[in-house]
């Protein structure tokens, strides 16, 4: 059970004893660490309903606790405090329980069927530095979702369907015009091979977009080869298909150098066939009403304190725009696996968006009463100078370029280390790794932040690789200390210690209470806060105690086994961050 939850029940169990209500019981942590570890303020709220005065009541309450096992000191301080100190011994037991536990104790919460929608690339653009924060904090929340025990899908919701590609095949054909798709007496089948290559695609994509800026003529035949892909032109769908199968493998493969996965890779094509159910549906319930010729459904609602305009279903020339994907992809998981949460990470600006389609969903009983759908809308992230991150020409950086440079400042960090230690360019990777995810996690998604390499590949400070670095610290100790250190641990010949060792213990304890938190707020960072805390609180605790030289064997063991309890919890929270730690570094 979580530290937070025993200390409250006892606490609740001596306002009964002491003849009170038990719901003033509530333990909070101290505001004064100075004089105390937690603190109980319930008999000033009692003292109200009791007519007494509050002292009186927590020096009963404090009375009640004289035996207690889990609060060695509990003192009642004017004007009606309690103040409290957790019995080292209890603290100790309650680490070895996390030891010996799997998931260090935790209890199986709910089992839920989750979907998170996260990634959402545009396919024939590469991936770029606006891509990443999704795949971060997305990939960070299904782990965290599947650690709490629920079962978690994640989509990666390409943006496969829209204007690009007829932007794309307009330029194609104007380019090689001599291509089979391009000849309307070609009987097929079309070529296996496709007519361009990943690089040629990428140069296509922005000259194309570009001149659909100046170009109207060449807007206009985008437009409507678009519509020709959308209503399933054999050749326009073949050279699709090339792009799709071309830009996914190299998207495959930059996931893959994040280490984030989706389990499915659907995307806007695979809602297209649940278009005209969606707006079957919102006409059969009397929502959908026509604006300048559109097709929308109002969701504005009273208590609205910003305008929310009605949501599109259909544009007047009939077409189907963001929100009607999305509602059609809503029926499409609904149909298919029935979630009962669908979590959406996208940047903040598309929160409208989101609006508009949830109270739809819900209004047209697209999704149940109960189906909860969240919105994660995260912030910008900021080049070191505070505005958008920009490369040095002032280019949108790719995700490739990016990774290129935070992995250069950690060779350069490496080298300023170990000055003939061997660069092993797998540590390289999986250090460069810890700081863009820390990084970036390591801040409230909601926030914007300062992307700052060199700040994030330091070794020292809240960064990904201080975190790596305590734990290829204590895995270095471990392996001096050549022990074998299966089984259950002792802390006993350690657990009056006191000081850091006890802080220590306490920076563990609280893991369940973090944990839960960070899981019902879809918070990674308080993950990041946790082992920034343990971290600190471990090194410091090394540094005062000569673990290795304890001549006490038991002691020495129990130091070690602490080490131990350290390195896993550590290691696992990196795991719910999206990253591992080294062998050495
Ligand atoms: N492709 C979209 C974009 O680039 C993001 C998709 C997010 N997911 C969703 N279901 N709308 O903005």
């Amino acid at each position: 059970m979580e530290l937070s939850k025993i200390l409250n029940r006892e606490m609740e169990a001596a306002f009964a004893a002491a003849g009170f209500d038990a719901s003033y019981g509530r333990v909070t942590v101290s505001n004064r660490p100075d004089l105390c570890e937690y603190q109980c303020n319930g008999a000033m709220a009692a003292a109200k309903a009791y007519h007494s005065a509050p002292i009186g009541i927590a020096e009963k309450v404090a009375g009640a606790l004289k035996e207690s096992h889990i609060f060695s000191q509990a003192e009642a301080v004017k004007p009606g405090f309690i103040n409290l100190t957790l019995s080292p011994v209890f603290l100790a037991e309650y680490a070895e329980e996390m030891a010996a536990a799997d998931r260090f104790g935790l209890e199986a919460t709910e089992k839920k069927k989750i979907v998170v929608d996260y990634g959402g690339p545009n396919v024939a653009k590469p991936l770029h530095i606006g891509h990443l924060r999704t795949a971060i904090i997305g990939d960070s929340v299904k782990r965290i979702l599947r650690f709490a025990g629920n079962e978690v899908t994640g989509d990666i919701h390409l943006g496969d369907w829209g204007l690009q590609f007829g932007q794309i095949i307009e330029q194609l054909k104007d380019e090689k015009p001599e291509l089979p798709y391009f000849d309307p007496a070609f009987e097929g089948p079309y070529p296996e091979e496709a007519p361009f290559t990943l690089s040629e695609l990428e140069r296509i994509y922005p000259a194309a977009s570009a001149r659909s800026k100046t170009d109207e003529e060449f807007l206009k035949r985008a437009h409507e080869r678009t519509y020709l892909l959308q209503h399933e032109d054999p050749a326009t769908k073949a050279l699709w298909d090339h792009i799709m199968k071309i830009s996914i493998a190299d998207e495959k493969r930059l996931y893959d150098r994040l280490d984030v996965h989706f389990e499915l890779w659907n995307g806007e094509s695979d809602a297209a066939p649940y278009v005209p159910e969606v707006v079957r549906t919102v006409k059969e319930k009397g929502l959908a009403r026509l604006s300048d010729g559109a097709l929308v459904v109002d969701v504005a609602e009273e208590s609205d304190k910003r305008e929310v305009p009605p949501c599109i279903i259909l544009k007047s020339d009939g077409a189907a725009l963001y929100q009607t994907t999305d509602l059609g992809t809503l029926i499409m998981r609904m149909q298919t696996l029935d979630p009962d949460v669908i979590i959406y990470v996208t940047d903040k600006r598309q929160e409208l968006h989101f609006t508009q389609v949830f109270r739809t969903a819900k209004k047209a009983g697209i999704v149940r009463p109960e189906t909860e759908l969240i919105h994660i809308g995260y912030g910008t992230m900021n080049g070191k100078d505070g505005k958008p991150f920009k490369t040095r020409s002032g280019g949108v950086m790719r995700l490739e370029s990016l990774i290129a440079e935070i992995e250069d400042a950690v060779r350069e960090k490496m080298k300023e280390r170990y000055e003939d230690a061997e660069m092993d360019e797998e540590t390289v990777k999986c250090v460069g790794l810890a700081a863009i995810k820390y990084g970036d996690l390591s801040n409230q998604a909601s926030k914007d932040y300062n992307f700052d390499i060199d700040r994030f590949a330091s070794f020292e400070g809240n960064t990904g690789p201080y975190i790596q670095y305590t734990i290829v610290r204590i895995r270095s100790i471990l392996r001096k200390a050549e022990e074998d250190l299966s089984g259950r641990p002792d802390f006993r010949p350690i657990s009056e210690d006191g000081g850091k060792v006890k802080d220590l213990f306490r920076a563990i304890a609280g893991f369940q209470d973090m944990f839960l938190t960070a899981a019902k707020e879809l918070a990674p960072h308080r993950i990041c806060a946790y082992i920034y805390q343990l971290s600190d609180c471990f090194n410091s605790f090394y540094h005062d105690t000569a673990v290795l030289k304890e001549e006490d064997p038991g002691k020495r063991r129990a130091y070690l086994k602490l080490l131990q309890l350290t390195e896993r919890l550590l290691l696992v929270c990196c795991g719910l961050l999206g990253f591992d730690a080294p062998e050495r570094m």
